[in-house]
């Protein structure tokens, strides 16, 4: 395989907190999980994986091939008002859906659960639109900050309360390239 650039290998200047290979790992975990769950549901009703642009592409892309099953996809954009690092539990559509969901297995993608106002909106709006099922699997989550308790069906890891980037996360929407998970020193 040929290396990404140095830019992306180094973690400089963030400190690394979970390596490309050990998220590697943890996702092909939590595809072969949802193939062993939805697998039997997939004759009958077609499932669909809704992406939470734009953090979660990364983990979406690399999810979905582990994913031995067919599969929809589609995406959803939301931005939460708020300033750069709090949710503030008012969140806009601002892409919808390409697709109706009504009678479908739905499984949201998201790179992390914080405060959880944002997926917590995300679901109630989603329910309104009679899935056959929502479940939610989630990179990351913070639960030190939760403010709304959120059930996390596949979750990738439990962090600390740390602003992270990397793997789709950003700050000021830069970063998200990096294969790894990073945080900022000293927050
Ligand atoms: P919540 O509504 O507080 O759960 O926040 C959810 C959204 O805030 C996530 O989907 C991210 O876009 C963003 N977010 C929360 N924590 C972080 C972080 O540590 N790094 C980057 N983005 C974050
Ligand atoms: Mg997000």
């Amino acid at each position: 395989m040929v290396a990404p650039p140095a830019w992306n290998r180094s973690p400089e200047p963030f400190a690394e907190l979970i390596s490309a290979d050990a998220i590697a790992a943890r996702v092909s975990e939590l595809g072969a999980q949802i193939t062993a769950d939805y697998l039997p549901l997939i004759a009958s009703t077609e499932v669909v994986v809704l992406g939470v642009l734009k953090g979660s592409v990364l983990f979406l892309a690399d999810l979905v091939r582990h994913i031995a099953a067919p599969i929809h996809l589609d995406f959803i954009g939301i931005s939460s008002y708020g300033d750069a690092t709090t949710s503030s539990g008012v969140v806009r559509i601002t892409q919808d859906l390409s697709r109706s969901i009504e009678g479908k297995h739905v499984i949201v993608v998201e790179d992390i659960v914080d405060t959880g106002h944002t997926v917590h909106y995300l679901l109630e709006n989603l329910a309104t639109r009679r899935p056959a099922s929502i479940k939610l699997a989630s990179l990351l989550h913070k639960p030190e900050r939760s403010e709304r308790e959120v059930k996390i069906d596949y979750l990738g890891f439990t962090i600390p309360n740390k602003f992270v980037v990397g793997y789709g996360l950003d700050v000021s929407q830069q970063y998200r390239n990096l294969p790894f998970i990073g945080f900022v020193q000293g927050s």
